[in-house]
């Protein structure tokens, strides 16, 4: 019966291959899109039958404009959290590949043969909401051939009249960037070109690895080989390399990956959404700036960017033109009005204006400046509103539609307890009382209240604020009805940016808001500072980043470094909560305060530039691998007060909850002498049972010993047993304090890691480098140097360089990932810290997030 089972399923496979390939041959380019969303024949996947098909209804057909879904916490982005993309698409196995040789996959045959029909990221792949995406995800239906984007009449058009034009007039000369580099000696040009080198093999390695096991997908698996296409599958890694390529000298290697990007086919890919930022750090960031390094010589790069940036403009037809930022592509989904996100990652939305404006500057087509215009200039007028003036939030409101607040009397006078009215389903979060948490997985939790982190509610395509339960459906017919109240209400949608309706906010500029600060002074110089908005704003955010975020940690010897910390504040009552974070991603804060400095004239900012930068270097030297942890926290020094190490205050870090933990310890000791004394009273009163019971096991003691375990010692040795097991739950402050140091490896200074992993990331040492071209101090060659040797020893694989899970071990992990970035930036950084400091010289050039530089005006 299995035999049978399976040959059928055989014959499956190879009926769906033929037809593939009849259809790949047959049909035009141009598909009806009826003919795309029409049920696969041979669908026989179970989970297409779905458990809820009225629901699929209602969010595909009912609402009348459907939001693209919330943008994850956990989607695999290089800027989000740090989880980023460790689920990964690896939990699919049809995503793994076999290695195949190089050059011999073109994407678009692929596409046919492979069923990652996974949308915006792991975890909305995986939770996806319920019906539509697991129907993508799992069925053959992810086999078929997808539809190609087409031109179509926007919903909410622009007249030409009301376009945001990019300034014209002079650009500005704005003050040097970079140092005065002196000549220098020949004994240490030699060991600069010693490393330069290095650094260059090191990503010749890489790249071949990719090249061989993964050519035109978007990642390579650097341990196993094969590859994964968390990234629309375009070949994120490829278009990610080719300005690296370029710099390092690899013309013949840029010429043949440039002959390979004119196959790559922008306008189709498997997955029904792009995600926006990614694509247009990445891909968009990718082909400009390989345009422009490379003197404007291959026009296919601006053609392809071109060609990437028509689909994502679709993005921007919104009612308030605020984009959405997982961007259902697909003309049968673009055919339907669409509003922007109701909670919007900071950091994507306001980092889409360096590419947008240079691909606007480059074609002379202002509609490609007015997209990001517009959200910059509700992000200008967001920035002096919200709870800590100055800076946004880490999730905005940007669908524009009204707030409409049910009114409680509203609620009663329909007979309704007001207990059930939609206002109050939101769970009640704050506790002012408690203490900050200890673990990792708690702290997480901590950081992330229901609010922004609940999954069902990311994962859900249509989010109505608190009165939808998270299975998506209203729980209550109040619920319900405010839910429907609310959506008819928002039919206008034409507002600017809000608070996202979640019980709390935070506040930070590292993970989720980044480089929506880091463009802030880009787009100033990439306009050749014609724009004063992005001053302002850029003024303002430094501002109250360093009133109400900047701290220096405790750390050993002195050292004089600085952190960001978290803000986390409730919107009733409730005390506002700071998480003293040091965090991988907030690395980049010291090049971009070093930048401002330099560029609005404040010089008095480059030393806290220098003490934001080396707060990361300190990190890298902390740690047994000599690499900083992903994120963790610290013990803050008062303001004002002197910052000596103290081991006293150290350890009350580690141990916030000593009293209660004693409290607790001395409940749980009391609970097991009454259960003792119980359990003694019922031994000598004879209870035949158990007594025979323990004596089968010929152990006598164990009656005595309530916890169920048989000790095969003799009597003393399980008393001394239970003695120290006794110790062990009461451990004093300084043993408790020790042995979380021992056991979590605890460098000097870090109260928790709260994720130990190094994701190739390269936010350190872009900052070191931008440090060392403003100020020519080798003391930042000298530690990037220290940096690259810790990070290539540690990741090196076979084919690349991975991933690793410990940075607080001799020998970490690998976790066969590479992202894009670890050729685009991080290797690219470590290489422009030793070449010839007019290579990629900063007065010519602004590089964007991930790390492409993008030429300057009038320079
Ligand atoms: C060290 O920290 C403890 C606890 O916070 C404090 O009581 C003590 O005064 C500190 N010692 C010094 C020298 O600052």
């Amino acid at each position: 019966m299995l035999f049978r089972a399976r040959r059928y399923r055989v014959f499956l496979v190879f009926a769906t291959i033929f037809v593939l390939v009849f259809i790949h041959f047959a049909r035009s380019r141009e598909q009806s899109p009826s003919a795309w969303s029409a049920p696969s024949p041979i669908d026989r996947h179970p989970s297409s039958f779905s458990p809820n098909p009225p629901a699929a209804d209602t969010v595909d057909h009912q609402d009348s404009a459907p939001i693209a879904p919330p943008p994850s916490d956990l989607n695999p982005e290089q800027h989000s959290t740090e989880e980023a993309k460790d689920p990964s698409s690896i939990e699919n196995p049809s995503d793994i590949r076999p290695s195949p040789s190089a050059g011999l996959i073109k994407p678009s045959n692929d596409a046919a043969l492979k069923d990652d029909g996974s949308a915006s990221g792991p975890v909305w792949s995986k939770l996806g909401s319920e019906d539509q995406e697991k129907l993508e995800v799992e069925t053959p239906e992810a086999t078929w051939p997808h539809p190609h984007w087409q031109k179509l009449p926007e919903h909410y058009p622009l007249a030409s009249e009301d376009l945001i034009r990019l300034p014209t007039g002079q650009p500005k000369t704005l003050p040097k960037l970079q140092a005065d580099f002196k000549d220098e000696s020949s004994a240490d040009k030699m060991q600069r070109v010693q490393r330069l080198s290095t650094i260059k093999t090191t990503f010749e390695r890489a790249w071949t690895g990719y090249k061989t096991s993964a050519m035109g997908h978007d990642e390579v698996m650097p341990l196993r080989g094969g590859y994964r296409d968390p990234f629309n599958g375009w070949g994120a890694t490829l278009v990610d390399s080719l300005d690296t390529l370029w710099l390092m000298d690899l013309k013949e290697e840029f010429s043949l990956a440039v002959d390979y990007i004119k196959t790559i086919d922008f306008t189709t890919t498997k997955k029904k959404e792009i995600p926006v930022f990614e694509t247009v750090i990445r891909y968009l960031g990718g082909l400009l700036s390989a345009y422009d390094i490379s003197g404007h010589k291959y026009d296919v790069l601006l053609e392809k960017a071109v060609e990437l940036a028509e689909v994502l403009m679709g993005a921007f037809d919104t009612p308030n033109r605020m984009p959405g930022l997982f961007h259902r592509w697909a003309p049968v989904s673009r055919m339907q009005p669409h509003r922007a996100d109701k909670k919007a990652v900071l950091a994507e939305l306001g980092s889409l204006s360096v590419e947008f404006t240079r691909l606007a500057q480059l074609t002379k087509e202002d509609k490609y400046y007015d997209a990001i215009a517009r959200i910059t200039n509700e992000l200008e007028k967001f920035q002096d509103k919200t709870q800590l003036p100055g800076l946004w939030p880490l999730k905005l409101d940007a669908s524009g539609c009204r707030k409409t607040k049910p009114h409680l009397d509203h609620e009663v006078a329909r007979g309704q307890s007001p207990v059930e009215s939609a206002t109050s389903v939101l769970p009640s979060m704050a506790q002012p009382t408690k203490a900050l948490p200890t673990d990792a997985q708690s702290y997480e939790e901590f950081l992330e209240p229901r609010d922004s982190r609940s999954l069902h509610d990311d994962a859900q395509p249509a989010d109505y604020g608190g009165g939808v339960s998270a299975q998506g459906f209203p729980n209550s017919e109040s619920e319900y009805r405010a839910s429907f109240e609310q959506q008819s209400s928002e039919t206008q949608c034409r507002e600017g940016l809000a608070t996202f309706t979640g019980e709390s906010e935070k506040y930070g500029l590292g993970a989720l808001a980044d480089s929506t600060y880091e463009y802030l002074p880009k787009e100033y110089m990439l306009l050749g500072g014609l724009n004063e908005q992005y001053h302002t704003m850029y003024e303002k955010a430094l501002k109250a980043a360093r009133e109400r975020l900047l701290f220096q940690p405790m750390v050993k010897n002195g050292r004089d470094i600085r952190f960001l910390s978290t803000v986390s504040m409730p919107k009733g009552h409730g005390r506002t909560r700071i998480s003293y974070d040091g965090d991988h991603l907030s690395c980049f804060v010291g090049g971009m305060v070093a930048v401002g400095a330099k560029i609005f004239g404040n010089e008095g900012d480059m030393e806290l530039a220098h003490q934001l930068t080396d707060a990361c270097v300190w990190a890298y030297e902390s740690t047994k691998s000599g690499i900083m942890p992903e994120h963790f926290t610290l013990v803050p020094c008062k303001k004002g007060e002197s910052c000596e190490w103290n081991e006293t205050a150290y350890y009350k870090a580690l141990d916030p909850n000593m009293q209660e933990r004693l409290a607790r310890a001395a409940a749980r000791k009391e609970a097991k002498e009454k259960k003792k004394a119980i359990e003694e009273a019922e031994a000598t009163s004879g209870s035949k049972k158990k007594t025979l019971g323990k004596r089968e096991r010929g152990n006598w003691h164990v009656i005595a010993n309530s916890d169920g375990k048989s000790h095969k010692k003799d009597e003393a040795e399980a008393e001394k047993h239970e003695d120290s097991d006794e110790d062990e739950k009461t451990p004093s402050h300084e043993e408790f304090a020790t042995a979380r140091i021992r056991n979590e490896r605890l460098p000097p200074g870090i109260t928790m890691l709260v994720n130990r992993k190094y994701l190739l990331r390269p936010e350190a040492i872009e900052s070191v480098f931008i440090m060392y071209r403003l100020t020519g101090d080798n003391y930042w060659r000298e530690k990037g140097w220290e940096m690259f040797e810790a990070v290539s020893k540690h990741t090196r694989t076979e084919l690349a360089n991975s991933a690793i899970d410990d940075v607080t071990v001799e020998t970490p992990t690998m976790l066969d990932e590479m992202q894009s970035f670890w050729l685009a930036e991080t290797l690219k950084y470590f290489y422009l810290l030793f070449s010839d400091p007019g290579v990629v010289s900063l007065d010519e050039y602004v590089l964007n997030t991930e790390a492409h530089p993008l030429k300057r005006p009038q320079y």
